[in-house]
């Protein structure tokens, strides 16, 4: 093949996305989303970003599509120059990306799409990168990315570059995770723009940036334990403690849907009779619910009454990026 046809030799790819277990919400200055909080997360299984680039020789043919739709590339414009002054190169790219699951809707779906964007530019130029050095740059398109360029369970420290793995896929693989699509619409506000909002007019911000390490370490040792109890009620407080700075934000942000509390009082239910049913949830009205094998046909069925026969997705604990090969997405 001559460097013309490796050129335009599209580079197809894959990426789950991170849900935070307990959240990344804020950032601190003197960087390109650098973390005000840690994050503890676990990238997904069967949900996937399929990213396909090809490398392209000019920036006026640079573009990124995401299912067919033309994005705006200032959005990424941070990514790409970081990416040309990381890896000292001089390419533009021609991406399109589509996802198995609802896109800007809250189920992370930013995590998994920088993580494949990242993976995927690396690999088309040629200039495949450690997991840490592929975690920095996937950062830098969206925080919770970069804990996506792994598998398993992760931590993204407060003010830190890059995420780390704290412990592999397999070593929870009987964890699950119900997902209640409430409602697949995209989000009436950006995740980018609710946590500058919050930060910048919340009485209760501060107290969220303090007492949020505690939470991380807690639900670090409940991962490494597998002890659903301890990391349910660390990943409940960090959900709550999160949305309390968007309640209080001005003007408040509120994501959840009726059907959102719904799943709420469903989960406390089962709690109740004695089933793990711990939830989360992120900048959206849909409820994440973590949760064992053994129980997960019984916490879907639940959810599922409680959304109307909504879409109910049962994953686990997912893969690091992964390349596919060649081929159109769209
Ligand atoms: O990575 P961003 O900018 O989409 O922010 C992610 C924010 C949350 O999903 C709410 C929390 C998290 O840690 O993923």
């Amino acid at each position: 093949m001559n460097r013309e046809q490796k050129r335009h030799q599209p580079t197809r790819c894959a990426a789950s996305p991170s849900l935070a277990l307990v959240k990344y919400w804020g950032k601190q200055a003197g960087g390109v989303n650098l973390p005000a909080t840690t994050s503890i997360a676990v990238t997904l299984s069967h949900l996937e970003t399929i990213t396909e680039v090809r490398l392209v020789d000019s920036r006026d043919k640079q573009c990124i599509r995401v299912a067919g739709c033309l994005q705006d590339s200032e959005r990424y414009s941070p990514f790409f120059d970081n990416l040309r002054a990381t890896l000292d190169h001089d390419n533009w790219f021609e991406v399109d990306s589509i996802n198995s699951f609802p896109t800007g809707a809250g189920l992370a779906s930013s995590s998994s799409a920088f993580a494949a964007l990242a993976f995927g530019c690396t690999r088309a130029l040629g200039k495949p990168v450690s997991s840490g050095e592929l975690s920095r740059i996937a950062r830098v398109g969206s925080g919770s990315a970069a804990r996506a360029v792994y598998g398993g369970f992760t931590r993204l420290s407060a003010g830190a570059q890059q995420a780390e793995q704290i412990a592999p896929q397999q070593h929870w693989s009987d964890l699950r995770v119900v997902i209640a699509v409430v409602d697949s619409g995209p989000k009436p506000i950006s995740s980018r723009s609710a946590m500058s909002r919050s930060a910048e007019t919340s009485i209760y911000y501060r107290n969220w940036i303090d007492s949020s390490e505690d939470l991380a370490q807690l639900a670090e040792r409940a991962i490494l334990r597998r002890d659903i109890e301890a990391l349910g009620s660390a990943m409940r407080q960090s959900y709550l403690r999160m949305f309390c700075t968007m309640f209080t934000a001005e003007p408040p942000i509120v994501y959840w849907l009726p059907e959102s509390v719904a799943v709420i009082r469903a989960c406390e239910r089962l709690r109740h009779s004695g089933i793990p049913a711990w939830e989360t949830m992120d900048a959206g009205p849909q409820v994440k619910v973590v949760t064992t094998a053994r129980w997960s046909g019984r916490v879907a069925e639940a959810l599922s009454r409680e959304t109307g026969n909504g879409e109910i997705l049962v994953v686990g604990a997912g893969a690091e990026p992964r390349l596919i090969g060649t081929g159109a997405v769209t």
